[in-house]
């Protein structure tokens, strides 16, 4: 499954108000979204045939693509409709769902007023996004020289298309340099998060994660942080500086994607996969299966 091409399965994908066969799921080469990044995505989990937390995915899909001034013409509702028919057309029970919105062709330029908001939904069965062998061991990072921008810079509380071109760039850096993903500060020399996931520290006992003030509030790090509170686990939400990661004994990222997925080394520093990591991961695994 791994090396098929994306655009060339069996299958079905949802499109504006059409189930299609997956590989006549296209769109004209002048469309906004593909000239000027006018798209927001999202990417959710499916566990024992439900998605986890499906209507935040829903809701946040509609909020980003208002930041960005474009009408999803469906409720919360509707989407979650289509989400299970595109599930069941694909027999899909454990994998990965993909909600699209973009604005299409009907206006090229940078005034897109008379643009339509076009949406797709494509569903794939996926295992663990990083090597699972890896997973006792934890990943490597690399500090990438791309920062996150600000949030009068960059729309950063959307989950935006055009925001991952830094994440793409940062992620062949790191994996150049033989890691498995990039860690990524902000504009002001904080650390943010990875590529795709949120990051969290232990330091002396305490969990602690960086303000989300220039990056995704995930949906998975809101999870962790309450499955937190309820293993009455000390938590502070701060802004770290890579300095301090000379004092941190672990390290994680969460994403719907990565899931809770154990650091073991960013850059020349080392980490050990440890207690509060694996009672997270562990809660957050029986949590994303529990009926
Ligand atoms: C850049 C970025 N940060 C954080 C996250 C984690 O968000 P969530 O937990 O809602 O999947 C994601 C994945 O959606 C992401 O792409």
């Amino acid at each position: 499954m791994g090396l098929l091409p994306f655009d060339d399965r069996d299958g079905y994908i949802w499109i504006d108000g059409q189930m299609l066969d997956w590989r006549e799921a296209k769109i004209h080469v002048l469309s906004h979204g593909l000239h000027y990044a006018s798209s927001v995505f999202e990417g959710e989990r499916v566990y024992d045939n439900q998605i986890f937390k499906s209507r935040k995915h829903s809701q946040r899909l509609i909020n980003s693509a208002d930041i960005l001034g474009m009408k999803v013409p469906l409720s919360v509702d509707e989407i979650e409709n289509i989400k299970r028919e595109v599930l069941e057309a694909n027999k899909v029970t454990d994998g990965y769902i993909r909600p699209i919105a973009w604005r299409g062709g009907e206006e090229m330029g940078i005034s897109a007023r008379d643009t339509k908001t076009h949406i797709a939904v494509a569903a794939w069965e996926w295992g663990t996004y990083y090597d699972p062998e890896k997973r006792e061991k934890g990943i490597k990072l690399i500090t990438s020289k791309w920062r996150k921008p600000p949030a009068d810079t960059a729309p950063t509380q959307s989950k935006a298309g055009g925001l991952y071109m830094i994440g793409t760039m940062s992620k062949h850096a790191a994996e150049d340099a033989g890691g498995d993903d990039a860690l990524m500060l902000d504009y002001r020399g904080f650390i943010s998060e990875s590529s795709s996931a949120n990051l969290f520290v232990v330091q002396d006992g305490t969990l602690k994660t960086p303000t989300p003030d220039c990056f995704l509030n995930g949906i998975t790090r809101q999870t962790i942080i309450q499955l937190a509170k309820d293993l009455s686990i000390p938590f502070e939400e701060t802004r770290i500086k890579p300095e301090e990661l000379q004092n941190v004994q672990e390290v994680f990222l969460t994403g719907t994607a990565a899931e809770v997925t154990a650091v073991g080394k960013i850059d020349d520093i080392d980490f050990t996969v440890g207690p509060i990591t694996r009672q997270l991961r562990d809660a957050y695994e029986a949590l994303v299966r529990k009926k």
